[in-house]
């Protein structure tokens, strides 16, 4: 079994999810890419349905089953969002923002009455932070930014590595949004919610990739199949 397969058995129960005439929220990265090979099948009921995209990437990935999305403003707000994760805690916290999406999947996980998430089971995990946090800042003064979140960490006796990302040329990489991203090597966070206001209270941070309280459901795809975890 490998681990595009798993991704498969996640993405298969949340398509069970998707009724016909509802505004669907596309997140970013492999896992829902197999969702959007799969709803891609569905000819029928992926007509009546309304899309809002997280990325350029998603939205160009999603043409080749003339799946056009719309601009977020065309929606007060979205029956369901299917996305990804980079890590699931028990307590249903996420790392979120390895494909440098963040900020786009944070808007359309903020308008969803329904956030559907889906992993494969790798991905859930007892606490957070082994996965670098992603951070979306301005694109200005990385090294200042670096140095106020570095004061913000310490606060919670974390000293993470704290990197620019880069693409293979060194050049900076640039979001959809036009901000850079820095990852911070944490390791162990305990308290994620805490940590989480101070780095959002610095200016120049326009959002962090953790996405806590906002899960409906989990979908963890394994071996056998997919089993769903629910959030309050
Ligand atoms: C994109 O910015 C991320 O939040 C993704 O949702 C996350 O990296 C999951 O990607 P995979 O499905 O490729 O693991």
């Amino acid at each position: 079994m490998t681990t595009q397969q798993k991704k498969i058995n996640a993405a298969k129960m949340a398509l069970k999810r998707i009724k016909p005439g509802m505004c669907v929220g596309l997140g970013t990265g492999s896992t829902t890419n197999e969702f959007i090979n799969l709803l891609g099948q569905e000819k029928q009921l992926l007509k009546t349905l309304r899309y809002a995209s997280s990325s350029i990437q998603t939205e160009t990935f999603a043409k080749k089953y003339s799946i056009i999305c719309e601009d977020i403003d065309q929606f007060n707000q979205l029956d369901v969002t299917v996305d990804g994760a980079d890590e699931v805690s028990r307590q249903g916290e996420m790392i979120k923002g390895g494909g440098g999406a963040l900020l786009r999947e944070k808007m359309l996980a903020s308008i969803s009455k329904d956030y559907l998430i889906i992993v494969d089971d790798t991905k859930m995990v007892d606490y957070l932070g082994d996965f670098p946090l992603p951070i979306e800042i301005m694109n200005f003064s990385p090294n200042t930014t670096i140095n106020l979140l570095k004061k913000a960490f310490k606060a919670y006796h974390l000293d993470p590595e704290i990197i620019l990302r880069v693409n293979s040329d060194s050049s900076s990489v640039i979001t959809d949004g036009g901000n850079l991203i820095l990852d911070c090597h944490c390791g162990q966070i305990l308290d994620p919610n805490l940590l989480k206001k101070k780095i959002e209270e610095i200016p120049n941070v326009i959002t962090s990739g953790f996405f806590l309280n906002m899960i409906s459901s989990v979908f963890v795809g394994d071996e056998k199949g997919s089993t769903e975890v629910f959030f309050e």
